[in-house]
């Protein structure tokens, strides 16, 4: 049998666990979604889109018990929104359920460069930036404790893609970027994105830990090319065409959310921190412009600072300060 993330997580028990899943509406985070509920965990899914994540729990719901389909949660969290994701972390602060997984999932691979409401470069802001939100939230909220763990959907392009970087002045200043910028955003913006997740988690795993303990993990897995809705990204005519070239080259949703879940939930990923698996479940070495720690500190406190001008209030306030923005 093909490997995927139901043969990775036989007799493995998530009765009790709480797990949220980010891009849980399609692709690899609804098959994430399905056998997390089969393994017995509460799935919040954390979707922009109430009605198409509605119509994906129907569509999983014709193959799981009514007691698996009443774990599957949708929570909107749109990534592209600050206040958006803040919302969504103050509801979760209320509900005061530890998260035992976090899976940074959700994520766009192929759009023109636009900027969000919030004046911040669209990619960026829902593959990375969301997600630094929610960490540096829950983190406040004590909702991660020392049973958790953070698992990143990466990409090849972040880590083999020679030309990715931490773009970091698109990051501060998209509505500076040149002509020439905005018109390679598309392909370019995935994968520095995925750059500065990469920078996130080295620099959580260097300076965040003594935050709780024993440590939390963060650990990020490169699903490889696999046959979900990201194609849609890629232009009219490679959609046309999908039907054709994909089996020759890319693999099922189920074998692409498999490294995923078992860094999440395996024995022998207990003592992994700091890693990336790559598309054949191998350990890959992180390039060196993900692992540069004056980089990833800068990546992190200009993250920092434009949250905090977005929202508002000090980072050190999130989730700490009841209700706020629910009221808004
Ligand atoms: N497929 C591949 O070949 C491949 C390869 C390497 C890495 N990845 C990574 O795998 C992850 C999942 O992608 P996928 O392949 O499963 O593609 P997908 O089927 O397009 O799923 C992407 C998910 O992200 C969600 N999303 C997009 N923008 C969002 C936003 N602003 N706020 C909240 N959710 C948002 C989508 O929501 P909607 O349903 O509302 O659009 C969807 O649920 C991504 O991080 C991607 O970079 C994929």
């Amino acid at each position: 049998m093909a490997t995927s993330a139901m043969s990775v997580s036989e007799n493995v028990d998530l009765t009790g666990k709480r797990v949220v899943v980010t891009g849980a509406s399609s692709g690899i985070g609804k098959e994430l979604s399905r056998v997390l509920v089969i393994r017995g965990a509460e799935v919040i899914m954390a979707c922009r889109n109430e009605q198409k994540t509605r119509h994906t729990i129907n569509e999983l719901a014709s193959s799981l018990d009514e007691d698996q389909v009443q774990r599957l949660v949708f929570e909107e969290c749109d990534l592209s929104s600050l206040k958006n994701v803040y919302s969504f972390c103050q509801r979760l602060t209320e509900q005061a359920v530890p998260i035992h997984r976090l899976f940074f999932n959700g994520g766009v691979f192929s759009v023109p460069f636009k900027l969000t409401p919030e004046g911040l470069e669209y990619t960026y802001t829902a593959n990375y930036l969301g997600h630094y939100l929610l960490l540096r939230a829950f983190l406040n909220a004590d909702l991660l404790n020392s049973d958790s763990q953070v698992i990143a959907t990466m990409s090849e392009g972040g880590y083999q893609y020679p030309f990715a970087s931490a773009n970091l002045e698109m990051l501060a200043t998209p509505e500076n970027a040149s002509y020439l910028q905005r018109s390679v955003a598309r392909f370019t913006a995935s994968p520095n994105s995925k750059v500065m997740m990469m920078l996130m988690m080295e620099y959580f795993n260097r300076n965040m830990q003594d935050e709780v303990a024993p440590k939390i993990r963060f650990n990020s897995a490169d699903p490889g090319p696999t046959l979900t809705d990201n194609i849609n990204q890629m232009g009219i005519a490679l959609k046309f065409l999908a039907p054709i070239y994909t089996p020759f080259f890319m693999h099922s949703v189920e074998r692409g959310a498999a490294g995923l879940m078992w860094l999440a939930v395996a024995d022998e990923a207990k003592d992994l921190n700091g890693v990336l698996l790559n598309k054949r479940f191998k350990e890959v070495s992180i390039p060196a412009r993900s692992r540069d720690s004056n980089l990833s500190d800068r990546c992190w406190e200009l993250s920092e600072k434009i949250i905090e001008t977005r929202l508002n209030m000090p980072v050190s306030s999130l989730c700490r300060e009841k209700g706020s923005l629910l009221a808004s």
